[in-house]
């Protein structure tokens, strides 16, 4: 699996602690930036992350903003990209039962390092249930 990361000055450093975290586990993430805790903006690392899945060079994405809150808002924006807050191991859970969410975003300067990873490693292993009212909730979304 292809997974993508992105992140705002304010997610740049939980973005550098999660790139190595998975490299030690041989996971090699597609990093979109921004590349230093130099200000920038983070509608700019959502187009760059909705790009990436859209054309299918990512599977999954994470993304990373000060609360996750501006990052989510920009990423939703582009149809067929369905970026969820994760906030505890059963949303981590549902976000791809329920939503087939194809974007985990996170808040650096609100949630802590530890649950992140926890809370990523559900994500990253739940399937989507395919379930016919999940499916067709997804398809109402445009
Ligand atoms: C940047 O200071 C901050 O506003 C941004 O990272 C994010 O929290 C916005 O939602």
């Amino acid at each position: 699996m292809q997974i993508a990361i992105g992140a705002d000055h304010g997610g740049f450093e939980l973005k550098e602690f999660l790139k190595a975290y998975y490299k030690e586990k041989g996971l090699e993430l597609i990093d979109l930036g921004t590349y230093s805790e130099e200000s920038c903006d983070y509608p700019l690392i959502a187009d760059k992350m909705a790009e990436e899945i859209l054309t299918k060079k990512a599977d999954m994405g994470i993304l990373i903003c000060g609360t996750g809150i501006g990052i989510s808002i920009a990423a939703n924006r582009h149809k067929g990209i369905r970026a969820a807050i994760l906030y505890n191991d059963k949303v981590a859970a549902l976000a791809r039962e329920h939503n087939d969410a194809n974007v985990a975003v996170f808040g650096a300067r609100t949630q802590d390092k530890n649950d992140v990873v926890k809370y990523l490693d559900i994500f990253l292993k739940t399937p989507f249930s395919n379930g016919e009212r999940h499916c067709r909730r997804i398809a109402e979304l445009g």
